[in-house]
């Protein structure tokens, strides 16, 4: 680690502990990080980022050192202050996916505070893989908690600089800059508190279907948002941007963008299209090529979670009327990206009410 990391890791470790607010990277998105053991510091967080007070938050919790001999005893020591419970199967998960963008739920442990549950008796907790945030939870020792650093329902920010685009009345957030995220988009969340098998709260970049190869571990989808009103992410209008956002499918752009072109004044338009559809969208759409902007993206769903908040931030700032946006395929592999689509584009618009009528 150079000297100018060295030296914010210790502005952000007193930061900290002296219960303020620092803006952490993580693999997936940034977090706005507090000491998990305290209360006026975790109040901070819901303050700052105007977040009803029984939206739970995820403890971050360091990873036992490399090369350890009993990774399995090391990981049950970190999680002991937190959680009642472990089973076998969380137990395998971790030594699978820990450090990295898994988050597990779990009974709660009697010293988890209720401002980081929203009083439920259950607790979320990830190791999040990203050196600094590790190195920082290794000289803290504690817990943070953190959610994404956006404020409520809107995009996460996976840069820095998105962190303090978020908070411009808030100049002197500690921000450790850790880069771009790698992932992109937020951690899947499993539930394993119960008896049974895992429960999907929220899908990610780790699939059922990877666990399962794996592990062998059987993961169940859940069976509608309606279920789970706790899990904020599963809020339908997430992840929002101002310019409207529609999901157009691939058969017929022609007909649903017509009816916005034949408006008049004309409306200025940003449509993402599949690379290899590229060509063809522009021939199909040539009458309206002065007011269309083409952005053409990779048809991968890695690649695209990574890209996708940086997208609809930059082209947020576009002054477009709408962005359109190809609905992905409706196979597990999109199911994490097509699952934050669908919440930006229910949550978007310049008036839209849905943030809180849901
Ligand atoms: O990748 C991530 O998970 C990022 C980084 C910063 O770690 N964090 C993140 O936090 O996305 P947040 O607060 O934006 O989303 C956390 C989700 C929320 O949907 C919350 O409701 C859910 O975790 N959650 C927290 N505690 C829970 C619990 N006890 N039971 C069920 N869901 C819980
Ligand atoms: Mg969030």
């Amino acid at each position: 680690m150079d000297e100018l990391h060295s030296l914010l890791l210790d502005r952000a470790l007193n930061t900290i502990r002296a219960g303020q607010l620092v803006a952490i990277p993580t693999e997936t998105v940034y977090g706005l990080g507090a000491d998990a053991s305290n209360r006026d510091a975790v109040q901070k967080i819901y303050q700052l980022k105007g977040r009803p007070a029984n939206h739970p938050l995820i403890i971050h919790v360091q990873a036992p050192l490399a090369g350890s001999k009993d990774t399995e005893k090391d990981w049950l020591t970190v999680l002991d202050p937190w959680t009642r419970h472990i089973s076998e199967t969380a137990l395998t998960l971790i030594t699978h996916f820990w450090p990295g963008p898994l988050t597990l739920v779990f009974e709660k442990s009697k010293l988890v505070l209720d401002c980081v549950t929203g009083g439920q008796s259950t607790v979320a907790i990830r190791s999040p893989a990203h050196p600094l945030t590790q190195e920082l939870l290794r000289r803290f020792g504690g817990g943070i908690a953190a959610p994404s650093a956006n404020r409520y329902g809107r995009i996460s920010p996976t840069s820095a600089a998105d962190v303090e685009t978020e908070f411009p009345n808030n100049p002197n957030l500690l921000i450790l800059d850790g880069g771009p995220c790698e992932h992109g988009i937020e951690s899947t969340i499993l539930d394993v508190s119960g008896e049974g098998l895992p429960k999907l709260l929220r899908p990610g970049s780790i699939s059922p279907s990877m666990i399962k190869a794996s592990t062998g571990i059987d993961v169940v989808s859940s069976s509608g948002i309606a279920n789970q009103p706790r899990v904020s992410g599963t809020h339908l209008a997430h992840y929002a941007p101002h310019t409207a956002l529609y999901l157009y499918s691939e058969s017929d752009i022609a007909s649903q963008l017509s009816g916005f072109m034949n408006q008049e004044p004309k409306l200025r338009l940003a449509v993402i299209v599949w690379e290899h559809e590229h060509s063809h969208h522009q021939e199909e759409l040539k009458a309206y090529l002065q007011n269309i902007t083409f952005i053409a993206i990779a048809m991968d769903p890695g690649l695209l979670a990574k890209q996708l908040y940086r997208l609809l931030r930059d082209l947020d700032q576009g002054q477009y009327q709408g962005i359109f946006i190809p609905s992905p395929p409706k196979t597990e592999a999109w199911d994490a990206v097509r699952d934050r689509l669908q919440r930006a584009s229910f949550g978007s618009g310049p008036s839209s009410n849905n943030h809180v009528s849901s």
